[in-house]
C-alpha cells in the first residue's frame, strides 16, 4: 500500500521546499520529492537556486568583489598590499561549501518539520480515488498516495539551437559557476541576468569579457535612467557589450570557441575566446513529471498552465515557481509555495506581482520593484519623478563607493509610489523599503518623513522621495 499524505510536493528548491515546511506547520501530513545529488551521490535539496543559481553565484560574486577590492580600491584607503593572487580552486572550494551546507540546512528543516524526503525524481502514475499515486524512482523506488500535489519541478537553461553545452569550452550556468581557471578571453552570449552576473565574476578576476546580445540595448527591463547608468558603469569597468548582435555559426575545438556574429550595422565578426558562456533565458522543466498520463495541462511553452491561485487544470494539483508563468526568482516561488500550502489548509493567501522586487547582483547593484518609467508612459500614467544620486551620501563616500542613485515614481495625483528603482552599494538591501512602502500603499511623502538614520545609504531614499516633490535637502 503506498504511503498516504496529504501533501506531496515535487522538487526542492525555494518554491517547493518552502510549501512543504509551510504545508508541515498548518499541520498537513507532507512529503517532498527531489531528484538533485551531490557529487557523492547525497541528496542535494534546494534547486536550482541552491545549487547551481543564488546562492553559489552570490558567493563566486562576494570572492571576486574582494579581490576587485583589493587590487583597486584598498590603496586609496591607505591600505597597501602586493602580489594579490587569485586561487581560484579555493574559491570554488568555498563555494562549494556554502552550497552543501544549504543542501544540510534544508535537510534539517525537512526533519525538525517532519517531513518525509524521498530522493529521486517524482511522477504522476494515476488518479485513484480521492488520491493522486506518485511514482518516486530512487535507489528506493517507491509509491505515494496524495490528496494534494505541488508541482514544484522548476527550470533548465534555455537551447541555443546548434550549440552544444558540454560544460568544457561551452558552458551553461553550472559550467559558468566551475570554471577551474581564469579565461583569458571570456564570450557570453546574452546580456540577461546571467551574463552580467556572471561576465562580473570572471572580468574581475582578469578575464577579457566580451558579451553578445541579439536586443538593440541593454536590459529593456529595467528603468531607462537605472539602465542607461549601468551601461555606462558596465563599459568603464571594461566589460565589452555588442547589443543588436545576430549569431551566427559556432565552432568548437580542443583550445577554442569560434563565434561568428554580425553587429547592428550588419557587418560580420568572428570572435574566438577559451570559453563560451551561454545565458539565453530559461525554460520551464517538466521531463519524467509525467504530466500526460494524467492529462496535466502545459501550454505551447512547456509552463504548467495555472490560475492566479497556481490551481492546474485538475483538481486537488498546484504548480508553483519557474515552472510557472512570472518572473523566474527564488523568492517568487517560495511565496507561491507558501501561498498554496495556506490555500490548502483553507487560508486566504495573497500574493501582490507588482511588488516582487528584482535584484541584479552586479557591481554596482540594481534593483527595482514596480513600474519603470517606460512602462508608465506607455500606460499613460501622469506621474512624478524624483532621484538621488549617492555621490551627494555621505555614507557612500565613507565607503568608497558613489556610483549610482535611487529614483522613485509616484503618482501626481495620490502620489501613491509607482515604482522604486536603484543602482549603486547594496540597494540589493535597500529596495525592501521600497517593498514595504508600496504593499503598504505608501506616498511618496510618507518616506520623506519618515527618519532615517545617519549616515546610512539609505537616506539616498528619503532624498529621492524628497526629490519627488522638488525638496531634496542634500544636493
Ligand atoms: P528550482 O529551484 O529549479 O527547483 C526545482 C527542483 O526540482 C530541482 O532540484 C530539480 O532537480 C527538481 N525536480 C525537477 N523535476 C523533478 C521530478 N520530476 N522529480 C523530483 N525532482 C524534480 N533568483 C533570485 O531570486 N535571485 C538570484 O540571485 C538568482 N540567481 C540565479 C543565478 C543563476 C545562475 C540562475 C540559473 C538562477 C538564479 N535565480 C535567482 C533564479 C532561481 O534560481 C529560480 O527562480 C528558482 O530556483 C526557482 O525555484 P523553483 O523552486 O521553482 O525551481
Ligand atoms: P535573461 O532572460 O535574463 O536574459 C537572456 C538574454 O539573452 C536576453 O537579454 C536576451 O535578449 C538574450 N538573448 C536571447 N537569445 C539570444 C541570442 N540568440 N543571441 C544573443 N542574445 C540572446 O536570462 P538569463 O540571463 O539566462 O537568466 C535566466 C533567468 O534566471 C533570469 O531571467 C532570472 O529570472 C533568473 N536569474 C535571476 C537572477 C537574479 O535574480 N539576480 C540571477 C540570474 C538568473
Amino acid at each position: 500500500m503506498a504511503e498516504r499524505y496529504d501533501v506531496v510536493v515535487i522538487g526542492a528548491g525555494p518554491g517547493g521546499y518552502e510549501a512543504a515546511i509551510r504545508a508541515a506547520q498548518l499541520g498537513l501530513r507532507t512529503a517532498c520529492i527531489d531528484d538533485a545529488s551531490r557529487p557523492d551521490g547525497k541528496p542535494a535539496p534546494g534547486g536550482t537556486c541552491t545549487n547551481v543559481g543564488c546562492i553559489p553565484s552570490k558567493a563566486l560574486l562576494q570572492s571576486s568583489e574582494n579581490f576587485e577590492q583589493v587590487g583597486h580600491a584598498f590603496a586609496e584607503h591607505g591600505i597597501d598590499v602586493s602580489g594579490a593572487a587569485i586561487d581560484v580552486g579555493r574559491m570554488l572550494a568555498r563555494k562549494a561549501k556554502i552550497v552543501t551546507q544549504s543542501n544540510d540546512g534544508i535537510l534539517y528543516l525537512f526533519k525538525k518539520n517532519k517531513i518525509a524526503f524521498f530522493h529521486g525524481v517524482g511522477s504522476f502514475v494515476a488518479k485513484a480515488g480521492d488520491a493522486w499515486r506518485i511514482a518516486v524512482a530512487g535507489k528506493t523506488p517507491t509509491e505515494l498516495a496524495a490528496t494534494h500535489v505541488i508541482v514544484a519541478t522548476g527550470s533548465r537553461p534555455r537551447p541555443l539551437p546548434g550549440v552544444a553545452i558540454d560544460n568544457r569550452r561551452v558552458l551553461d550556468n553550472e559550467g559558468a559557476l566551475a570554471i577551474p581557471a581564469v579565461p583569458s578571453r571570456l564570450g557570453v552570449v546574452g546580456a540577461g541576468v546571467i551574463g552580467l552576473e556572471m561576465g562580473s565574476v570572471w572580468r574581475r578576476l582578469g578575464a577579457q569579457v566580451t558579451v553578445l546580445e541579439a536586443l538593440p540595448s541593454l536590459l529593456p527591463t529595467v528603468d531607462v535612467t537605472i539602465a542607461r547608468e549601468a551601461q555606462k558603469l558596465f563599459a568603464k569597468q571594461g566589460l565589452a557589450i555588442h547589443t543588436g548582435v545576430t549569431l551566427g555559426e559556432v565552432g568548437v575545438d580542443a583550445n577554442a570557441v569560434t563565434v561568428n556574429y554580425t553587429d547592428a550595422g550588419g557587418k560580420a565578426h568572428v570572435a574566438s575566446f577559451d570559453r563560451l558562456v551561454v545565458a539565453i533565458g530559461r525554460v520551464p522543466y517538466t521531463t519524467g513529471l509525467g504530466a500526460a498520463a494524467v492529462g496535466l495541462h502545459c501550454d505551447e511553452r512547456g509552463f504548467v498552465v495555472v490560475d492566479d491561485a497556481c490551481r492546474t487544470n485538475l483538481p486537488n494539483i498546484w504548480a508553483v515557481g519557474d515552472v510557472v508563468r512570472g518572473p523566474m526568482l527564488a523568492h517568487k516561488a517560495s511565496e507561491e509555495g507558501v501561498a498554496v500550502a495556506e490555500r490548502i489548509a483553507g487560508q486566504v493567501p495573497h500574493v501582490d506581482f507588482n511588488t516582487i522586487p528584482w535584484v541584479i547582483y552586479t557591481s554596482p547593484e540594481i534593483a527595482w520593484v514596480g513600474k519603470t518609467e517606460q512602462q508608465l508612459k506607455a500606460d499613460g500614467v501622469d506621474f512624478r519623478a524624483g532621484q538621488f544620486p549617492f555621490t551627494a551620501n555621505g555614507r557612500a563616500r565613507a565607503l568608497g563607493d558613489t556610483r549610482g542613485l535611487v529614483k522613485i515614481l509616484a503618482d501626481r495625483a495620490s502620489d501613491a509610489i509607482l515604482g522604486v528603482h536603484m543602482i549603486g552599494p547594496l540597494v540589493s538591501e535597500l529596495i525592501s523599503e521600497g517593498v514595504v512602502a508600496m504593499e503598504f500603499g505608501a506616498a511618496s511623502e510618507d518616506i520623506a518623513r519618515i527618519t532615517h538614520a545617519h549616515p546610512t545609504l539609505s537616506e539616498a531614499v528619503r532624498e529621492a522621495a524628497l526629490a519627488v516633490d522638488g525638496r531634496t535637502l542634500n544636493l
